[in-house]
Parts: C-alpha cells; structure tokens; sequence
C-alpha cells in the first residue's frame, strides 16, 4: 500500500479524512485567500491554522492569534485596530493594533461567531480593502495580512439568525477547512497516543522507564468517545505518563471514565430507577464530566453541549455540581 504523504509532520494524522484535510492545507498554504476552519473543541483547530503560517511564505513575518470572545467589544476593536491618545477613557497613549503587527503575516481569528455586529463591519474592511482605521483616527492605514478563521459553531446558523453578517461569511469562508471529531478517526487514535507518548515521556525523563502502551491499554482508548477531542486525549496520555511505573502504560493507568467507556452504568445503580432517574444519572455524569474536560469554562461547555448557558447553569444548580464534583 502507498504512504498517505504529509507535507506536515506537526500535524498526525493518517485517516482519509484527514488525508483530504492535508490536500487542502496543501493547495492553499501560498495563497492569500481567508480559510474558514471548523471543528468541535479540541481538534486542532489552532495548530492547522499554525501549520499553515509557518509552512507558507509568510512564516518569517508574524503568526498573531486573537480569542474573540475573550475581550468586550471596545477593548477588542482596540486590541485589533490600534488606537490614537485619547480616542476613549484609557487611551493614554497611541498604540498600534494587531493587525498592524501582523503585517505581512497571518492572522488568526479564533472564534470568530463571537466578534460582536460593529466589529463585524470593520472585519470586513480588512477583508475587503486590505486597510483598517486605528480608533479615532480618520487615516487609513495599509496592512498586508492573511487571515485565518475559526469556529466551533455552525456559522450558517448564525448568518440565519442574523447574528453574523452574511457578506463577511461569503468572505471569510473562501476555503473551508474541517476537521474531524476523533470519535470520527478512531483509525488515527493509535498513531495519536503514540505522539503524545513520545512528548510526555521526554518531557517528563522517562523515556527510559516507559517503554510503551500495552495493546489493551490503546482498546480503552480507541472504544472511548472522545468529547474533548484531541486535547482531552492529550491529557490522558500525559496523565498515564506522570502516573505510570513502566515498562508499559497498562490499564489501571488510564482514568475511570476511559476504562468505564466514560458514562456506562452498572445494573444495580438503576435497577430501582425509572427512565427519568436514569436519565438523570446519565446528565449528571455528562455534565460533570465536560465542566471538568473544558475546566468550567461555562460557555464553552453550553456551546459543546448546545444548550445555552441559562439552562447550563440552571443544570449545574439542580445537580448541586461544582469544581470539585466527583467524576465517573
Ligand atoms: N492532528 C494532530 N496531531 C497532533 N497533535 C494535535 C492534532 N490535533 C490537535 N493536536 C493537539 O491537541 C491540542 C489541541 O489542539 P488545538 O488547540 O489546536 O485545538 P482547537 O481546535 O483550537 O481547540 P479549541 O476549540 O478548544 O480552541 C494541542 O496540543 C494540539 O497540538
Ligand atoms: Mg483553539
């Protein structure tokens, strides 16, 4: 059988729909075009946007990521665009944006659903017309920059929705990128675990004492779901390492919700339960065990589970869960 190539070795993957995922990258990684890249939390989401910045002409300029939804609005638009002295209460000085010290880089937009309806509009000056405008200043300033996209939303749902405008959609989805969840690679988790394992065996000195993963030990981790995606298998695989004796990653070193495929109940916990108490067994599980993976980051959480955090939080009241709820 031919090898798949990969003209990206930071980024494992062998599973065919990854094999299209690196044709893409490949057509586009020269190229100015704005890329669209979507998947669930934790599937690579910022490396393949790295990937394509330092694989690209660009890479000697700068890679500069921004989190939309980490800033309000004001201090976003400053951050992004810059700002002359006393444009708003704070502006002491003058001060360059990011897209500025992006130029001739990358620039990468993460979560970009988040990016509030005014901003939206001067995104798309950026896209249209390649200048922006610090705030409170009336010169346009040139900037050379590719951008990079992502999103763990359905933007189309939002452009129905009216809350992300449709112009800047048709703009910044030129190219789309997916990735996959890992629950929809499994093929690829042997290869995955063998990566992590090489980086926290070094990083950790024990390269020596652990010499790799029992076959039964990868099972576990090939039945398991995955809600977290990659990160979360990251974290397993860096957790087993830490507590690990050697000369092999065995079972038992692997965390309860792995070995019990995550959520499974045993017949004496329901047998006295209707479907109801059942039921609620299971959320509260669930519940418990994404506010752990995503370490309460509520929006994040109601976004993976998509609800909205009104009704997240009325759940985290009603199963009385908080930082310290036992998992599994
Ligand atoms: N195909 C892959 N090969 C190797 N490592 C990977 C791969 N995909 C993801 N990772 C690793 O998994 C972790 C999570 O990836 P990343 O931060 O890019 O995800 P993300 O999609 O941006 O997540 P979020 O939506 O939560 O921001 C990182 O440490 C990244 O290096
Ligand atoms: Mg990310």
């Amino acid at each position: 059988m031919e090898e798949p190539t990969n003209s990206f070795p930071e980024i494992i993957g062998t599973n065919e729909k990854m094999q299209e995922v690196f044709r893409i990258m490949q057509k586009v990684v020269n190229t100015n075009s704005t890329i669209l890249i979507k998947g669930e939390t934790g599937t690579g989401k910022e490396l393949i946007a790295k990937a394509l910045h330092y694989h690209s002409k660009r890479r000697n300029a700068p890679f500069i990521a921004v989190n939309c939804s980490a800033l309000t609005e004001t201090l976003l638009e400053s951050e992004l665009f810059g700002h002359i002295k006393g444009s708003f209460t704070g502006a002491v000085v003058e001060k360059k944006g990011l897209f500025e010290a992006a130029d001739k880089g990358t620039f990468f937009l993460d979560e970009v659903s988040e990016i509030s309806p005014g901003l939206q509009a001067k995104l798309l000056r950026v896209l249209q017309e390649g200048t922006i405008k610090r705030v409170g200043a009336t010169q346009d300033i040139n900037v050379d920059v590719r951008i990079i996209a992502a999103t763990n939303r359905i933007l189309e749902k939002e452009v129905e929705r009216g809350t992300f405008r449709r112009d800047l959609f048709y703009r910044i989805c030129v190219i789309e990128v997916g990735i996959p969840p890992l629950r929809d690679k499994k093929d690829d988790i042997p290869l995955l675990a063998e990566h992590f394992l090489s980086i926290y065996t070094q990083k950790n000195d024990k390269e020596k004492t652990i010499k790799g993963m029992a076959p039964d030990t990868i099972k576990y981790l090939i039945e398991y779901d995955w809600p977290g995606n990659i990160r979360e298998l990251e974290h397993e695989i860096e957790r087993a390492v830490i507590l690990s004796e050697g000369p092999h990653i065995i079972a038992s070193d692997l965390s309860e919700k792995i070995r019990t495929g995550g959520i499974n109940l045993k017949l004496e916990e329901i047998k006295d339960k209707t479907l109801k108490g059942v039921v609620e067994i299971y959320e509260r599980r669930i519940l418990t065990e994404i506010l752990f993976e995503l370490k309460w980051n509520k929006s994040k959480v109601a976004k993976v589970l998509g609800i909205s955090r009104q009704a997240l939080n009325k759940k985290v009241e009603k199963y009385d869960l908080d930082r310290r709820s036992r998992r599994g």
